[in-house]
């Protein structure tokens, strides 16, 4: 194989690695717009993505994915596009289950499944329960969920549990607060990925995102090869996290 003119990768020490990356799966639209595309040519495009880098991370060794998928807002999207997403995660899904032995991976999902089509809440369920032996990397799935919806629902859920005589207020620290949300028992994120030249955090793991390491890039989500990975963990390895130390 002729290396001229072959790209270096950008070095990244594997042995260094975030244990739970997460990312904002932006710019599907504007992917698409540039090439004269619906946006749900879009969507499915950031569908094949997210099948790329999540078996990428699963390789390398990141213990936890955490995706935005669907947020409490995006239901203000046209129906068509709503329902194009519920589609494509749908088919995702149906394919995840099928190599699921061979994949190994825990799926998990942050967000009320109610207000989702009956036959995807079902897949969900499925593919949680189905997958929950698996112990090789966790992806959790962000479907209708809004980080500030999430605190609410746990502060809610605290106050039934001291309404019932399980708990009291004093009992309250930021670690058992944490067992009332999504994410219990996922470690909190490390790094947090949003691509599309967006830098603001849109309501995603506000609460576990205290301490993660951010990184933006300008290429859209349909473009986020595992070269863009390697660039936002090579990016990471030279941060210094203090955790408000010194
Ligand atoms: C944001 O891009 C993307 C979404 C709201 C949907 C993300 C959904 C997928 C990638 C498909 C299904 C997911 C899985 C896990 C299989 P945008 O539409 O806001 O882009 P724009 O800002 O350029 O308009």
């Amino acid at each position: 194989m002729p290396l001229f003119g072959k790209k270096e990768e950008t070095k990244v020490d594997f042995s260094r690695l975030p244990r739970h990356v997460a990312i904002i799966m932006d710019g599907n639209g504007r992917w698409a717009k540039s090439r004269g595309l619906p946006r749900t040519a879009g969507h499915a495009a950031g569908a094949e993505t997210f099948r790329t880098i999540a078996t990428y991370c699963r390789e390398i060794g990141i213990e936890y994915l955490t995706v935005y998928a669907f947020s409490t807002e995006n239901w203000k999207r046209p129906a068509e596009e709503v329902s194009a997403i519920m589609g494509l995660l749908k088919k995702y899904l149906l394919e995840a289950i099928a190599d699921m032995e061979k994949q190994k991976v825990r799926f998990c999902f942050f967000g009320d499944m109610t207000p989702l089509p009956a036959e995807l809440q079902k897949l969900c369920r499925e593919t949680q329960d189905r997958s929950a032996k698996f112990e090789g990397c966790q992806v959790n799935i962000c479907l209708n969920y809004g980080g500030r919806d999430e605190i609410v629902r746990a502060a809610r859920a605290f106050a039934a549990d001291c309404m019932a005589g399980a708990t009291e207020p004093e009992a309250l620290t930021e670690e058992k607060f944490g067992d009332y949300l999504w994410s219990a028992g996922v470690p909190d994120p490390d790094l947090v990925i949003r691509p599309s030249g967006e830098e603001r955090i849109s309501n995603f793991l506000l609460w576990q995102s205290a301490y993660a390491e951010f990184y933006f890039t300008d290429v859209n989500w349909p473009d986020f090869g595992k070269e863009e990975l390697r660039k936002a963990l090579a990016a990471y390895q030279g941060r210094s996290r203090r955790f408000g130390g010194v």
